[in-house]
């Protein structure tokens, strides 16, 4: 594990308020704080985006089994305690491919006794691997949600990107969802992009912010629900933000249905 270079999950967390980064995260994680200021409320909204597609798809939907990959660093609210709190025997699998979070994973396996949770040590890009793995706490016979924050935007290709989901959303049945975030340079995210170019000179792994039209193509056999993609903040709102809707942050936020 290289602590000499910057990490996303590490850098992650760190613009999260978590405690899990090195010297060489903080640098950059200030560097790019001093190019886009507006990066930590990127990763708050994310998450607390996160929170409200995992508490609609346990409570409404009654989703009870969760693929989240591109974990991150456990944090507050993690996928299994959120969908295990509005539900306890939600059973989730996380996949992520930095040995930081490997490391850290046993925070993530603490779950309700009802339930179950599971980490696997796997690149987004072998979706064949994720699949055989998570099969042995998922069933696939059932729906699935398939989680995937922040992290398709570590694909460069845009058409191996849109590949693994294709893989992923044809394994699991009629009734899955696919809860999708991705940074990009709409949105008033000018400055994101600038920074993405700084962090790909100087951290791991290099990233790329996609369009509107991009990010659609990752939905091209499901069906989106409403607000369709959005900035994530703005991805049906709680209070006390239903009112007045939440500023947009350059991060693309939708859910969707497998018909
Ligand atoms: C920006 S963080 C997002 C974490 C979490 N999903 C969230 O929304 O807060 C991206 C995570 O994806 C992981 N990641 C990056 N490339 C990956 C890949 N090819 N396969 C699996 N995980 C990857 C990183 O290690 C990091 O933990």
């Amino acid at each position: 594990m290289s602590t000499t270079v910057a990490h996303n999950a590490r850098v992650w967390n760190y613009w999260l308020g978590g405690k899990d980064h090195y010297p060489v995260d903080r640098e950059v994680g200030n560097q790019v704080l001093e190019i886009f200021p507006g990066i930590g409320r990127v990763a708050r909204a994310d998450r607390a985006f996160l929170g409200r597609a995992v508490r609609y798809l346990a409570g409404e939907v009654g989703m009870r089994q969760f693929l989240d990959i591109g974990t991150g660093l456990p944090t507050a609210d993690n996928t299994h305690e959120v969908a295990q709190r509005v539900a306890p025997d939600s059973r989730i699998v996380y996949i992520d491919n930095d040995p930081l979070v490997l490391v850290h994973a046993r925070a993530l396996l603490i779950g309700t006794v009802e339930g179950a949770t599971d980490y696997i040590n796997a690149d987004a890009r072998n979706p064949d691997k994720i699949l055989l793995a998570a099969a042995k706490t998922l069933d696939f016979s059932q729906p699935i949600a398939i989680m995937m924050l922040g992290v398709l935007n570590f694909v460069l290709d845009t058409d191996e990107a849109v590949a693994i989901v294709d893989r992923l959303v044809g394994a699991v049945p009629a009734g899955s969802y696919l809860v999708l975030a991705h940074p990009t340079g709409e949105l008033g995210g000018e400055e994101n992009a600038e920074s993405m170019k700084f962090w790909n000179e100087n951290a791991t792994p290099p990233i790329t912010p996609r369009s509107r039209q991009e990010v659609t193509r990752f939905f091209r056999h499901l069906e989106l629900l409403e607000p369709g993609i959005v900035s994530c903040s703005r991805w049906r709102p709680e209070p006390p933000d239903v009112d007045s809707l939440p500023a947009e942050v350059p991060q693309f936020g939708a859910v969707a249905r497998k018909p």
